[in-house]
């Protein structure tokens, strides 16, 4: 048995997620940690809400609240959507956890002690009328290089030059509107990141199973000209984290927090403190997690994450971890994940296009979404959400194939059997060639859940549906029964078995109609059939089993063509 952490990047606090936040990191977190946990693994899955930072401050202001209470609002909201895609933490935490805000000015203090900050002084733009610092994207003006009249501090969208908010000509505040803006001089925290450039390097070239699409963001970072600057980690910002040297104040630092993505990754540490105090358990109980000189050294770290977080976390997280000089756990395999379009563009938060995750839940139940975003993950590229492709993936994988063989099998087998597992007959070369396929397949399955190829294995799993189908067409006990009950019986006793075996195999993906199977079979033996011929056995004769209600219904084309329509505009 091992022991699995495995982390998923923390969602923003503002607004609900869409299905490509989701697919891109919290669901195949979940997939892996699900399946860890069924092979007998000792698994930790960490999640959180990433609570500071200037979005959480305008969208707070914007919903009339304060903004603790609306990230105490929305931290349950989030959480209640969570419980609805099955997501199964074992702890959801919060960036603004008392416990974060120790872990984040630890951090800060070891640094600092190891001469990795320095303080720089510099001009920002500062909105009278708002009373505070812009951060860069909060000023638009007129694109110096392109004319373009709403171009932002950061970057120009129409002509996409990267630019610098004292570049715009006319800046205002996107926040007010006022163009009352004056230069003012400010201090900043900068992690002096350049100095742990090579340890940075040999670690990332340490990783050698880590895929492309990882390490080449990273050396990307590593070796630009402009890669991998001393990085500022504080922000005149009133929420967030207040700057402190650990648990002594910072002096010129008063008023002043910690940048949101030097704290967020921190959560997932103290995510793991939270855990331990949710359940009444000491510092040890987390820090085995955690602390190579606490028992960590033999746990293996999985981090899920859309492409654009590698850079935080194969850079600015471990210089954070390894300018400690302290014994923290450092990621061991970094899974990440290409974006997901929806129907002809991309999914927006800002623009509210797409479909999001409460709405996903309030047109179909979790399994069926589960379903499509996992097979269809944005792997190796890019890959696009289309109601028609929806509709077809759930009709033919869950209704036609897995659906089609629990309703089939039960039914003939309460029909002709009665409710229980028949007794008769023995297995013959048929059911002998079907263990044996399927043996083969599920070690194949197994290497790719391994692996985390998500798309590959779910493949794998239809496959493995596939061949249960082809050997009821083929085997035909329908037909069988007619003249050699027996042999019929022994076939039906197998496809029983299957059924459950099924249940355990499909349980990482599509967890709910996996416990219905399970259920269906009179059985709560979830043990994965590390010996198939012996699992092909497990439901013996008499055992009493059920037709399961309804399993998967097809997608019908008019309530396609509704949701396309109703999900083709804005969110309001
Ligand atoms: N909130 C960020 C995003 O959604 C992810 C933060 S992950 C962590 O892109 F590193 F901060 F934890
Ligand atoms: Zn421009």
């Amino acid at each position: 048995m091992a022991r699995i952490l495995i982390t998923s990047a923390i969602p923003y606090i503002n607004g609900i997620k869409h299905l490509g936040n989701l697919v891109g990191s919290q669901l195949p977190a979940d997939l892996f940690a699900r399946y860890m946990r069924a092979r007998g693994h000792e698994v930790m899955f960490i999640c959180a809400t990433d609570e500071h930072g200037t979005p959480a401050e305008l969208a707070a202001a914007k919903a009339g609240q304060p903004v603790a209470d609306y990230c105490a609002e929305m931290h349950g909201v989030q959480a209640e959507i969570a419980r609805g895609f099955r997501l199964s933490f074992d702890h959801f935490g919060r960036s603004s956890s008392p416990r974060n805000h120790v872990l984040t000015q630890h951090f800060a203090g070891r640094l600092a002690d190891n001469g990795l900050i320095r303080e720089v002084t510099e001009q920002m733009i500062y909105s009278v009328d708002d009373g505070r610092f812009l951060p860069d994207r909060y000023v638009e003006g007129t694109c110096p290089n392109c004319g373009y009249e709403s171009a932002r501090g950061d970057q120009c969208d129409n002509c996409t030059k990267q630019l610098d908010p004292t570049d715009l000509i006319s800046p205002r505040s996107t926040i007010s509107g006022s163009t009352k803006l004056e230069l003012r001089e400010t201090k900043h925290l900068y992690l002096m990141q350049r100095n742990l450039r090579d340890k940075l390097e040999a670690w990332i070239d340490s990783k050698h199973d880590w895929p492309l699409l990882t390490t080449s963001i990273a050396k990307k970072w590593l070796n630009d000209g402009d890669g991998l600057q001393d990085r500022g980690i504080t922000r005149d910002l009133h929420w967030g984290i207040p700057v402190r040297r650990g648990d002594q104040p910072w002096p010129g630092m008063e008023g002043k927090v910690f940048y949101v993505w030097f704290d967020a990754p921190i959560e997932y540490i103290a995510a793991t403190a939270e855990w331990a105090d949710a359940n009444g358990l000491d510092d040890a109980a987390w820090q085995r997690w955690w602390r190579t000189d606490m028992g960590a050294d033999d746990v293996t770290y999985y981090q899920f994450m859309g492409k654009d977080n590698v850079p935080f976390h194969t850079l600015s997280f471990p210089a954070t971890i390894l300018g400690s000089g302290e014994p923290w756990k450092l990621v061991d395999y970094l899974k990440s994940f290409n974006y997901l379009n929806y129907d002809g563009g991309q999914f927006s938060t800002s623009r509210g296009r797409g479909v999001f995750m409460d709405q996903a839940l309030s047109i179909l139940p979790p399994d069926y979404w589960r379903w499509w975003l996992l097979s269809h993950a944005p792997e190796s590229s890019d890959a696009e959400f289309t109601w028609e492709n929806f509709q077809g993936s759930v009709n033919k994988d869950l209704a036609d194939v897995l659906g089609n063989l629990v309703s089939r099998v039960t039914k003939f087998a309460t029909a002709k059997f009665g409710g229980e597992v028949p007794a008769g007959g023995s297995f013959g070369p048929m059911e002998t060639a079907l263990i044996a396929d399927l043996g083969a397949r599920i070690r194949e399955y197994e290497t790719l859940m391994q692996a985390m190829e998500v798309r590959k294995a779910a493949a794998e799993l239809r496959a493995i549906w596939v061949i249960g189908n082809e050997y009821l067409q083929a085997a035909a006990p329908w037909t069988v029964v007619k003249t050699d009950p027996e042999q019929a019986q022994a076939m039906v006793r197998l496809a029983l078995n299957l059924i459950r075996v099924y249940a355990i195999l499909s349980q990482p993906f599509i967890p709910d109609a996996s416990a219905t199977m399970m259920a269906a079979m009179g059985s709560d033996d979830w043990t994965w059939p590390d010996d198939l011929p012996a699992a092909m056995r497990q439901l013996e004769p008499g055992q009493a089993f059920a037709v399961p209600e309804n399993l998967f219904r097809k997608i019908t084309d008019e309530e396609r063509a509704d949701w396309q329509s109703r999900f083709a505009g804005v969110r309001t």
